[in-house]
């Protein structure tokens, strides 16, 4: 049928009312959706409850593209989508979705030209209803098709995927296009996980199954809320994922191929979307329990893109990482791989070494496609056999005598403790290693062991470069430290210039026990930033002067929007200053504590920024930071309040040193860790106890300890811990609506917090941890003892 402006014209009077979002029982003939404005969601045809709807989405990543979509209608996010008929083809304003005069269910672009139709037969109504599920039907109800046995990567309790249907990943988080996994249910009963090309969908190696051995077996998602694998006969063979916990009468669920190539099942709690959508979906079940060390294709790049290689974020969604000297060929597109900083060796040009250097990656293999192999040969050999040919790109020795070469590019990369072999990356010379990306743990090369293993060329190169480093380390001692010594983005400020800049140190903004801090103005030439906090250390150790080059260098490196960064130095005769960006709205101390309540969501997103911060500093900086004195005055604001910690890396610098090897002690009463006083040593486990004392106060409004208060109430940690062994949460929270009205989150947090204040460390979770459980990424087991 020819679709003419008439034709639409008419329809439009017709159908006009039908464009709004009401819920609909039946869907008649003629009905239709159209996408007109640029962004809008009301386009949409509701299941009874509302729980349901079918419509028109617009992209992520462009409001003026549409999907005819399913999606939950009561969730504040509609890029959960369930299910989409054109994920390759998205439309433009003016296409349309429309139940034909005939019974044809048709998507058509602003022409009028057909797009997408299920090819059913004349239906009679079609309708969204209250499981998810769009169906096309005929008079007497019966179901020509539904979406459900078409599904696109996600599958919905009651749903059933049959022999030889499939689900297909999309391509990435906002890129809702064919992308690079399947889930398929074979005839032959075995549900397969199948790595796929982009764009042709021709399929690789298999990386993970659940095998029924049964002709016809089908995967149901049971409305109990597990995922089964169900003979013809009806009986479970396996469960693929199972939330039985969670009903599914309180809770969505649904199980999703990810764009990363893993089966989740998810669930969100229906309620707390009522009360103002804090919630998020938690991940409860997933299959394979491993990608990384599961999936090897080849030919193909593995779970990750060429030259990259797999691991894991916190949120347990597979992280692909570039190896050092390599940066994203696309970074809005990660798995298309990483790319060399450098131009590759040519075997054309004569010596294959020069110019080159290989960098020592531990726990990282590319298991697979070497084009040579050496045995026995030692650590030191292997990397320089590889530097030494031009074919080579990486090496990869397993310890115990083995070497592979690899030639560009390397597939399949994998890095994790479960990893025994370490890799060496060739990368060029010249290349800008980055020194402020402290994600990237590196090892370099010991000048020594090339020395032992190198030519007579290259140990004069080394020569010469000790040399040039000993003359720079020699400046250094008796002036100021040298830029291309602590990376680019330090600033050597001098004496003179940092008394100008502070005004002769006039305006004092806080004194610690590193030193007081003094405001700076200094002009945007200098720094990019107007404002400056100049602090001025005191006590710290005489004999510092190398380590503070160090320490500077560490701090320096670390690049975390929860710190506050550190833009510049002075070390000039006996001086030691600090200069840092200025926090515009102070210490949360004195936010917390000033007698009015900070708003909820942001104490939760202040305890949720410090969280990532500290497992930033303790986990993903090349060496680990241990602040020692984590506590709200330590906590700074910036001007949109996110939190900002702050003397961090000082630990070393100052007499009070973290190994205690010194007396005194640098955490502050009331936040320390009993370790502290005892003569065991000292881990990162401080930081975990003092920011549990520290999440209670934020939670709560309080200091942990005050003394004017009743007895049993003093001391905040016993406090909570005795009202929530006696259940009564609540009691802590008295007069703070926003928290009662958010009680799960409360417990929660708390919960976790009382893991932090465990008296014994190897009780209290890593910062990696606690932040996945306040992210609510993890389910926390155990109810905590008594700290
Ligand atoms: C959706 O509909 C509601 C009520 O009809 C209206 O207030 C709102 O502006 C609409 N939103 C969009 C994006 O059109
Ligand atoms: C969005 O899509 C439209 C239509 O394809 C295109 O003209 C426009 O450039 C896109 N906008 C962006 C920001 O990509
Ligand atoms: C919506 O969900 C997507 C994918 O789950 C996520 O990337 C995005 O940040 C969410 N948006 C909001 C506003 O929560
Ligand atoms: C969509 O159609 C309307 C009415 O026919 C027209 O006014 C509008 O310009 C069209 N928009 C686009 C983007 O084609
Ligand atoms: C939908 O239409 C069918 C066929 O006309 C009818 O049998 C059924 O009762 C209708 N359902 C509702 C909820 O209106
Ligand atoms: C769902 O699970 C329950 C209990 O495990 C079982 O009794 C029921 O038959 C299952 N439903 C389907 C459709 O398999
Ligand atoms: C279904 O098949 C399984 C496997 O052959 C068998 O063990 C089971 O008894 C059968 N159940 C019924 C109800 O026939
Ligand atoms: C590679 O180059 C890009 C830009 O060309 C740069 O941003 C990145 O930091 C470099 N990475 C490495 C490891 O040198
Ligand atoms: C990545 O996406 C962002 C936002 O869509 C865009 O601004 C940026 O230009 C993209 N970068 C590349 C390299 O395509």
């Amino acid at each position: 049928m020819e679709f003419t402006p008439f034709f639409f014209l008419l329809i439009t009077i017709i159908a006009f009312t039908v464009a709004a979002a009401q819920p609909h029982s039946n869907i008649t003939l003629s009905s239709f959706l159209t996408t007109t404005t640029a962004g809008a969601r009301n386009l949409s045809w509701l299941s009874p409850s509302g729980d349901f709807a079918f419509g028109f989405v617009p992209l992520p990543t462009n409001a003026s593209l549409f999907l005819l979509a399913i999606w939950f209608a009561n969730l504040p996010n509609t890029t959960t989508l369930i299910w989409t008929p054109n994920r390759d083809k998205p439309l433009p304003p003016n296409s349309s979705v429309i139940l034909t005069s005939d019974g044809q269910l048709s998507l058509r672009d602003p022409t009028g030209t057909e797009i997408w139709n299920p090819g059913a037969p004349k239906a009679s109504y079609a309708a969204m209803l209250d499981t998810g599920d769009f169906v096309l039907a005929a008079s007497d109800s019966s179901i020509l098709w539904n979406s459900f046995s078409d599904p696109t990567d996600t599958i919905l309790p009651t749903q059933t995927l049959s022999p030889g249907t499939e689900i297909v990943a999309k391509l990435s988080n906002d890129d809702f296009s064919n992308g690079r996994f399947k889930l398929r249910m074979q005839n032959n009963g075995n549900l397969v996980f199948y790595q796929i090309a982009v764009p042709t969908g021709y399929q690789y190696s298999s990386y993970w199954a659940a095998n029924s051995l049964m002709a016809n077996s089908r995967l149901i998602f049971n409305v109990s809320g597990s995922i089964d694998l169900i003979s013809p006969n009806g009986s479970v063979l396996s469960t693929l994922t199972s939330a039985t916990m969670k009903s599914t009468s309180d809770y969505y669920h649904r199980g999703t191929l990810d764009y990363d190539g893993v089966f989740r099942h998810y669930i969100y709690p229906k309620q707390t979307t009522v009360a103002g959508g804090a919630a998020e979906w938690l991940l409860m079940d997933f299959k394979p329990a491993d990608i990384c060390q599961n999936l090897i294709t080849s030919p193909g790049s593995g779970a990750c893109g060429y030259n990259s290689y797999c691991g894991y974020d916190t949120k347990q969604m597979v992280a692909c990482q570039c190896p050092v000297g390599y940066s994203w060929v696309d970074p809005n597109r990660t798995y298309m791989g990483c790319k060399p900083n450098f131009t590759m060796p040519s075997c054309i040009s004569g010596v294959p070494s020069e110019g080159f250097q290989m960098v020592r990656i531990e726990k990282l293999d590319f298991p697979i496609e070497d084009y040579d192999q050496f045995n026995p040969m030692d650590e030191a050999d292997c990397e320089q056999q590889c530097l030494d040919d031009c074919f080579c790109a990486a090496s990869i020795h397993d310890g115990i005598g083995n070497c592979w070469k690899k030639k560009f590019p390397f597939s399949n990369g994998r890095k994790g403790n479960y990893v025994s072999r370490v890799a060496f990356i060739k990368v060029s010379n010249n290349d800008n290693l980055p020194s402020s990306h402290c994600t990237k743990k590196r090892t370099w090369i010991l000048p020594g062991s090339i020395v032992l293993a190198g030519s007579v060329v290259l140990n004069f190169i080394i020569l010469s470069i000790t040399l040039i480093y000993l003359r720079k380390s020699k400046r250094k001692q008796n002036h100021q430290l040298n830029d291309s010594v602590l990376g680019p983005n330090l600033k050597a400020f001098t004496y003179k210039e940092l008394e100008e800049a502070t005004k002769g140190f006039s305006e004092e903004l806080g004194r610690g026990a590193c030193g007081t801090v003094y405001r700076g103005y200094l002009g945007p030439e200098l720094t990019g930033t107007p404002d400056l906090a100049v602090k001025k250390l005191r006590d710290f150790q005489p004999d510092i002067d190398k380590e503070f080059a160090n320490e500077v260098k560490s701090i320096g490196q670390t690049h975390h929007k929860n710190l506050v960064r550190l833009l510049g130095y002075c070390n000039q005769d006996m001086k030691r200053l600090l200069v840092y960006e200025y926090m515009s709205k102070g210490s949360l101390a004195s936010y917390l504590f000033s007698g009015i309540r900070p708003p909820w969501e942001q104490r939760v997103e202040i305890i949720l920024g410090i969280a990532r911060g500290l497992r930033y500093l303790h986990e993903e900086c090349s060496t680990q930071i241990i602040h020692c004195d984590i506590k709200p005055q330590n906590v700074l604001l910036d001007e949109n309040f996110n939190p900002r910690i702050s003397d961090f890396g000082l630990a070393k610098l100052l007499k009070t040193d973290q190994t205690r090897t010194n007396t005194g002690i640098r955490g502050t009463k009331g936040y320390v860790a009993p370790e502290w006083f005892r003569n065991s040593a000292i881990s990162a486990k401080v930081d975990v106890y003092s920011f549990g004392v520290m999440v209670l106060e934020i939670l709560f409004c309080r200091r942990n300890v005050e003394k004017e208060m009743e007895e049993e109430k003093a001391l905040l940690t016993f406090w909570v811990s005795d009202c929530y062994n006696d259940g009564r949460i609540d009691a802590l929270a008295e007069g703070d609506e926003e928290a009662m009205a958010d009680m799960g989150r409360v417990e929660r947090f708390l919960m976790v917090a009382l893991w932090c204040v465990q008296e014994e460390p190897a009780l209290r979770p890593t910062m990696g941890q606690v932040t996945q459980m306040l992210e609510g990424a993890v389910v926390i087991d155990p109810v905590p003892p008594s700290p």
